[in-house]
């Protein structure tokens, strides 16, 4: 593949690693209509009899045993767990099938494409990170279109990649591959985290003794309007209430007093109260007096 990638018409792309993702990129991949036309060349899993059930999925390529028998191809989409990443661009390398122009890409979030070391130059690395949860194949299929992609790497990898994957729905954007795990965490900040501090809220409530069908009834309206809120504001400080907000310095002190016994419920306190003294710094309702009175409050050591 050593046509410049925006003249590139005919694309096989072989997979390392087809399973949620992968399998339903590469569905994805061959049903798209632009004017490439990509076709599934090999299948490469763990197990034989992976390979052949994504095969089936994909409903093209050809499973294969292991990497010497890899043919040649001029995209390598490696989907494995990030863990195997590295040592499968190495097996991939020693196999010998890399040719000059091809693109070796990888899935992950936090990875970026430096982790790929192949042995020439002139194959191209890239990561595209799509902000999709590929928990069923099936329903991804449907519902991947209008997921941002995060794309990174060499230059020519991501002329041809922004293309691919705009043709199957990706909103594309780029990433600087020094800021990919730092991204990548910004992204399960506002995910699995948020699930983590929601759960963390109804733990503090059950402590309170406030049974499980309260907490749901107390909660859930207060969260859908706060992520309402949010959500329909661009500015943070048009949204924050509380404590804070307000200056209410002796009301944190009782709250760090109350979370005291679970250092992990008043690190997380104390960890995001300091990002909202910052926003409501901008609001303006609390004194500098009052706020840096709670800074000292979040930041002083605790006596555990
Ligand atoms: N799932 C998501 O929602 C999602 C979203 C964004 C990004 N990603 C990224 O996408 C990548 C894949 O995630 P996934 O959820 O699709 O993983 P997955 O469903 O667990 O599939 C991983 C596949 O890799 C194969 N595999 C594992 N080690 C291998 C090796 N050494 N050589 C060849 N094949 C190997 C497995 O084969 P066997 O079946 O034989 O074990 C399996 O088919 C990861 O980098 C992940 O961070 C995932």
């Amino acid at each position: 593949m050593n046509t410049p990638a925006a003249a590139i018409t005919n694309l096989t792309v072989s997979c390392i690693g087809a399973g949620r993702l992968g399998t339903t990129l590469c569905r994805l991949l061959l049903d798209q209509q632009s004017d490439i036309n990509v076709s599934i060349g090999q299948v490469l899993n763990n197990s034989f009899e992976s390979s052949l059930e994504a095969v089936e999925f994909i409903g093209a390529g050809t499973a294969v045993k292991d990497s010497q028998r890899l043919n040649p191809a001029d995209i390598w989409m490696i989907t494995t767990p990030d863990d195997a990443v590295q040592e499968v661009c190495e097996a991939l390398s020693g196999s010998g099938v890399l040719a000059p122009g091809n693109i070796v890409l990888h899935c992950s979030g936090a990875l970026s494409s430096k982790i790929i070391r192949l042995p020439s130059e002139q194959c191209y690395r890239a990561s595209v990170h799509p902000i999709h949860s590929f928990a069923d194949p099936e329903t991804s299929l449907s519902s991947f279109a209008g997921s941002s992609c995060a794309v990174e790497g060499d230059p020519e990898a991501k002329v041809l990649l922004n293309k691919l994957f705009s043709s199957i729905g990706g909103n594309c954007f780029p990433v600087k591959s020094g800021t990919k795990a730092l991204y990548h965490a910004a992204t399960v900040m506002a995910c699995n985290n948020l699930v983590a501090l929601l759960t963390m809220s109804k733990q503090m409530l059950a402590e309170a003794d406030i049974d499980q069908s309260q907490q749901d009834q107390i909660l859930n309206p207060l969260i859908r309007q706060t992520v309402d809120n949010y959500l329909n504001n661009a500015d943070p400080a048009a949204v924050l209430t509380g404590p804070i907000s307000r200056g209410d310095h002796n009301t944190v002190e009782a709250h760090l007093d109350a979370l005291s016994a679970q250092r992990h419920w008043r690190d997380a306190y104390t960890a995001l109260g300091e990002t909202a003294v910052s926003i409501a710094q901008q609001q303006g309702y609390a004194s500098d007096d009052e706020l840096e009175k709670i800074v000292n409050l979040l930041t002083k050591t605790p006596d555990y």
